[in-house]
Order: structure tokens, then C-alpha cells, then sequence
């Protein structure tokens, strides 16, 4: 017995066993979405957001009934450069945002809610999806 070169049937079955374990990859980013905060958790930082309702100053997409006109719609917040007017969007500024926004910017019209360190990085988390 020679080996046989692979025939159609067996070269079907190889590519679609490649195309399975692409699927399969690609529904494991779907299921979890990594958070770009670290120690930031996605859909805790939706549960905080809504709890603490921002949305009476903000417009947030996915949180219901957030449609305040306040303070600026946060629909693409994770794409901005800058918040507040100025303050560069990484992890780190935001967090500190959300904590103390007075320390960031003096005088800003955005009160400082009482959040915990952990919850301002579950939020952020959150916000960094809205791009
Ligand atoms: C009383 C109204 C009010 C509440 C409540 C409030 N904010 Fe704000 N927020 C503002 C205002 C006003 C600004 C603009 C501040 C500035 O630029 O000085 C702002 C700015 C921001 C920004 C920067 C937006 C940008 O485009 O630069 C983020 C992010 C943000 N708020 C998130 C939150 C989150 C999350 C909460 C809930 C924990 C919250 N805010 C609660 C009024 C509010």
C-alpha cells in the first residue's frame, strides 16, 4: 500500500475543522469582553452606572433612562482623547475622574459621587465600551 494523496472529501473536512476552530476562538471575545481597565469589571461598572444614576446628567448608551442634558452624552467616550476639556483619557485619569473630578479639574460642575476605587474602575470599564 502507497500513501494516497488526500482526496477532495478529506481536504473539505480539514478546512472546515480550521473554519470550527476560528468560530470558536472569536465566540470566546464575544462571551467576555475584556475590560481595558485593570481590576475593571464590564457589566458591574453598567450595574454602578445605573445604580448611582449618572444618566440624570448624562446621556449613556445602555443604561436606561439615562438622558440628563447636564453634563455631555457619553456615547463615545471611549474614543475621546480628552475628557473634561483637556484631561488625557487613560484608565488611570478616568478612574481619578470619577473618584474626585474637583482634584482633576477645579471648579467642574461634575460632583463627586462617593465612589470607591474598585467602583470607579468597574464604571470606566463600562465607559470604555461606549465608542
Ligand atoms: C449633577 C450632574 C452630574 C452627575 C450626577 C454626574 N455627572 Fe459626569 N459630568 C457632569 C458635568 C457637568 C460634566 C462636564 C464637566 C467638565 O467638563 O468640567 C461631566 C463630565 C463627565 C465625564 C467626562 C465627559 C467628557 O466628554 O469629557 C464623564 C466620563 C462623566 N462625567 C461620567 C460620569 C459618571 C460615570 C457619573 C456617575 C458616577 C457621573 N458622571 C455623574 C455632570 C454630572
Amino acid at each position: 500500500m502507497r500513501a494516497r494523496p488526500p482526496n477532495q472529501a478529506t481536504l473539505y473536512l480539514r478546512r472546515a475543522g480550521v473554519a470550527l476552530a476560528c468560530v470558536a476562538a472569536l465566540a470566546g471575545c464575544e462571551g467576555e469582553r475584556q475590560s481595558v481597565v485593570p481590576g475593571g469589571d464590564i457589566e458591574q461598572g453598567l450595574r454602578l452606572v445605573t445604580q448611582y444614576q449618572c444618566g440624570a446628567c448624562h446621556v449613556i448608551p445602555g443604561v436606561q433612562g439615562a438622558a440628563g442634558d447636564e453634563g455631555p452624552a457619553l456615547d463615545y467616550i471611549g474614543r475621546l482623547s480628552y475628557i473634561a476639556g483637556g484631561i488625557p483619557n487613560s484608565p488611570g485619569n478616568m478612574v481619578r475622574w470619577l473618584r474626585v473630578p474637583h482634584a482633576v479639574k477645579p471648579g467642574t460642575e461634575m460632583p463627586p459621587m462617593g465612589l470607591t476605587e474598585q467602583e470607579a474602575r468597574h464604571m470606566a470599564a463600562y465607559l470604555y465600551t461606549l465608542r
